[in-house]
């Protein structure tokens, strides 16, 4: 009974979720994604969440990070709306930005939290008062996890459908289990959180496992140890969000970024290798994957 509750990712249910671009749209149809990425020292990762973003169809893209951050991706990113917003000394957000966060959060269709954010009382406060006040689906990625867990009830206050993209080390602080508690029980652990907490729960690594609210598992074969590099994962958080701010639901937007993820990570493998290929390689194989989709 419970095994029928796991179900493998298939090309055709991937698909199914697109459908053709209208032809009378304007970029406000598409969506309008807030990232709220990015540290000094993290700045690569703010550039690849935003950049998989991009490449996945959202309309608009506003990259909220600190100042230093948007000084540094300015040459670097064309399309995103740049918000720089006040940092700490360590070069990460200071809570003071919650203000002008919470505005921004309004506009927006879905919100990216917590690549290279870094985890501190003021990145607390922040991941705190954008759950809380949020109506828009959020991804919560990173350290956006590791600041989140830090707060009490946290899953029950906020209001907004989550999505969360631990890889097990992640989980394991998530939980307050150890990794190989999580790595013995993958499928287990990511149903057990979705449903007590009533999130989309992404479990990454080998086999990447998505626990939904409902208590079905959905396991994904596509991928390679080639994607084992930092940096793979910001990549995927980002094409989650963008199909999110897309309008998607929550679980076929996890589903759709997780199988592609794995499919662009498999084409790069074929022609660099797996020892040689780079996340930043993902990217320019995902329009070879749309052009097949559509
Ligand atoms: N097979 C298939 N997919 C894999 C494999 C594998 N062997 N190894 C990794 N992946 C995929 C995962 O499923 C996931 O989607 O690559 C991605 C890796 O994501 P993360 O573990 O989140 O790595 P990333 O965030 O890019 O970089 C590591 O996380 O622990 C922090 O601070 C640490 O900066 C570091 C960062
Ligand atoms: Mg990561």
């Amino acid at each position: 009974q419970e095994e029928s509750q796991i179900s493998g990712i298939s090309e055709k249910s991937v698909r199914r979720c697109f459908s053709p671009r209208r032809q009378n749209t304007n970029k406000g149809d598409f969506g309008k994604l807030l990232c709220v990425v990015g540290s000094a020292g993290m700045t690569g990762a703010a550039f690849l969440s935003v950049s998989a973003a991009l490449r996945c169809g959202v309309g608009l893209v506003y990259l909220a990070a600190p100042k230093d951050v948007c000084t540094i991706l300015a040459g670097r990113l064309t399309e995103p709306v740049l918000c720089p917003l006040p940092q700490t000394e360590g070069g990460t957000l200071s809570a003071g930005g919650a203000p002008v966060l919470r505005s921004r959060l309004r506009a927006a269709s879905a919100c990216l939290i917590g690549c290279g954010l870094g985890c501190n009382e003021d990145t607390q406060k922040i991941v705190e008062d954008l759950l809380l006040h949020s109506t828009a689906p959020i991804v919560l990625d990173a350290d956006g996890i590791n600041c989140a867990a830090k707060h009490i009830d946290i899953w029950k206050r906020a209001g907004a459908p989550l999505v969360l993209t631990p890889h097990p080390g992640e989980m394991a602080r998530l939980t307050g289990k150890s990794i190989g508690e999580i790595q013995s029980r993958r499928l287990e652990s990511a149903r057990e959180f979705a449903v007590e907490h009533d999130v989309v729960l992404v479990l990454k690594g080998a086999g990447t496992v998505i626990g939904l609210p409902d208590g079905r598992c959905l396991v994904n074969a596509t991928g390679n140890p080639g994607m084992a590099k930092g940096g793979s994962g910001d990549l995927l958080a980002g094409m989650i969000a963008s199909f999110l701010a897309q309008g998607m639901a929550p679980e076929k937007a996890a589903m759709c970024g997780v199988y592609l993820h794995g499919k662009a990570g498999d084409r790069a493998a074929k022609d660099l290798s797996e020892q040689a290929m780079l996340p930043s390689d993902l990217l320019s194989r995902l329009p070879a994957l749309f052009l097949e989709i559509e």
